[in-house]
């Protein structure tokens, strides 16, 4: 592997541009777009992203990769060593607030801690923490929030009796309402306006620097999210919030509403293969009717997730950029020099991952998984995701709830057997009903 990074000639820095990054742009970083990801789909365009990343790791033996794009320096890593780096070194030299990311997330999250300065962080990063319990893997109000997904899953299995089938408008639909009770309570089930004016301001934000801002949508978004802060309903991530410090909480809660987005995309994802896989929904309905006491952990179910994630990662690209000259091999790059981490290249490299292509929810288990700094759906380093495991809590039980139906996932034979495909468009997914449909809620 060698350290100092590498000009691209123009051809090469085309196939980046071209076959990397346009893809993932297209499809909206913020939001996604359904008629891009179809188009993904289709064209399998993480496997053509993965060929050329792939290649120019072999020509330049594993140099972090240069571009130019005006007058922007990308750096795109292709080694875990160099993503171990800018993780570890985060949030200085290598800060998360990117150019690109405090462009798109300042349409709905100005105060967000990701975008934050490090000064901010100080303070933002610790109430995120104590608010989502990050090192506990089941959250004090586990319960409440499990609830939650039973009252979903509920909701979920009446339409399914209504219409024999599910498909991705609907279970979005229904996780909205999930995630609504979650975060601001029960009361706010029902508050799609609340959805609708996130999605239009995530539309913009998809256009990061190129969409000004939408001042009124902000405001009334800011408004009602306060609006359920100001007295929150116990056993919420809103009532969590209030107490961890009431006046940072509505900086920070447009996020996790945002970001719960992503967790229903791998559920969904999650689904389709235990729908075509029945010695996986075996296994998972085994965890289900054996839990311990309190709030079940459900270990295979959350490694189901994680299996989701790694084979279609929702973070499509980790970016930082540097605040201060760095010093890589025999090169420094300037301050504002941009780093790329391409999740679907590292996640599913044949070269350190056995099971690149294969669902193997037990490498999550048994430690194959552990200490590869490649494997970064949640980031990594004191920048990582502190909902990490709320997420996995919310989703591992609907996973568990929604495998009690007999679903069947239309283009099942694509998911029933390894190699699994690169792109998956979550929003494409159609379930329908086999014939022993179980009636659990
Ligand atoms: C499947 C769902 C999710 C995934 C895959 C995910 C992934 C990530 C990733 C990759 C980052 C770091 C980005 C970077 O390094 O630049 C991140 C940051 C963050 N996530 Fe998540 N996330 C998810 C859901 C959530 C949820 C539901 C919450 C809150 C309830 C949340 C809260 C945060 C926060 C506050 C940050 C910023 C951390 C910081 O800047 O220090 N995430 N997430």
């Amino acid at each position: 592997m060698t350290s100092t990074p590498v000009d691209l000639n123009p051809a090469e820095a085309t196939r980046v541009l071209a076959g990397v990054l346009a893809p993932l742009v297209a499809q909206g970083a913020i939001v996604r777009r359904p008629q891009a990801t179809a188009w993904a789909e289709r064209h399998q365009t993480d496997r053509a992203a993965r060929a050329v990343l792939t290649g120019l790791r072999a020509r330049h033996d594993g140099a972090p990769l240069v571009l130019r794009l005006g007058p922007r320096r990308m750096v795109v890593v292709t080694e875990p060593g160099h993503v171990r780096r800018l993780l570890e070194e985060s949030p200085e030299p290598f800060t998360p607030a990117s150019k690109e990311k405090v462009g798109a997330l300042r349409h709905f999250q100005p105060d967000g801690v990701l975008i934050s300065s490090t000064a901010d962080r100080r303070y933002r990063r610790p109430f995120n923490e104590t608010a989502l319990r990050t090192e506990l893997p089941v959250h004090d109000d586990g319960a409440a929030f499990t609830d939650a997904v039973r009252h979903g899953t509920a909701e979920l299995a009446r339409r399914l009796r209504g219409s024999g089938g599910l498909d991705a408008a609907t279970f979005t639909d229904v996780w909205w309402g999930i995630v609504l009770q979650v975060v601001l309570g029960a009361g706010a089930r029902a508050d799609r306006e609340l959805v609708d004016l996130l999605d239009a301001l995530r539309r913009d934000a998809n256009w990061s620097w190129f969409h000004p801002r939408d001042e009124r949508r902000r405001t009334e978004l800011a408004s009602r999210i306060e609006s359920y802060l100001a007295a929150p309903e116990p056993g919420t991530l809103a009532a969590a919030a209030h107490a961890a410090g009431a006046a940072t909480a509505p900086g920070q809660v447009p996020h996790w509403l945002f970001a719960f987005d992503a967790a229903g995309a791998a559920t969904l994802r999650a689904l389709a293969v235990v729908s075509a896989r029945p010695e996986v929904r075996a296994r998972l309905l085994a965890e289900v009717a054996a839990p311990g006491p309190g709030t079940a952990l459900l270990p295979y179910a959350r490694a189901c997730v994680l299996e989701s994630l790694r084979l279609w990662p929702t973070t499509l690209v980790v970016l930082r950029d540097s605040t201060a000259p760095t010093v890589w091999g025999e090169r420094t790059l300037p301050a504002g020099t941009g780093f790329a981490v391409v999740s679907a290249f590292f996640h599913r490299d044949p070269a350190r991952l056995g099971h690149a292509d294969a669902f193997v929810p037990e490498a999550w288990l048994d430690g194959r998984n552990a200490d590869d700094w490649g494997l970064v759906p949640f980031s990594g380093g004191p920048v990582s995701c502190p909902g990490r495991n709320v997420v996995l809590l919310v989703t591992s039980h609907l996973l568990a709830h929604l495998a009690a139906h007999d679903l069947r996932v239309a283009r099942g034979r694509y998911l029933a057997e390894d190699p699994l495909p690169a792109t998956m468009d979550h929003l494409g997914l159609r379930f329908g009903l086999g014939e022993a449909a179980a009636d659990r809620p």
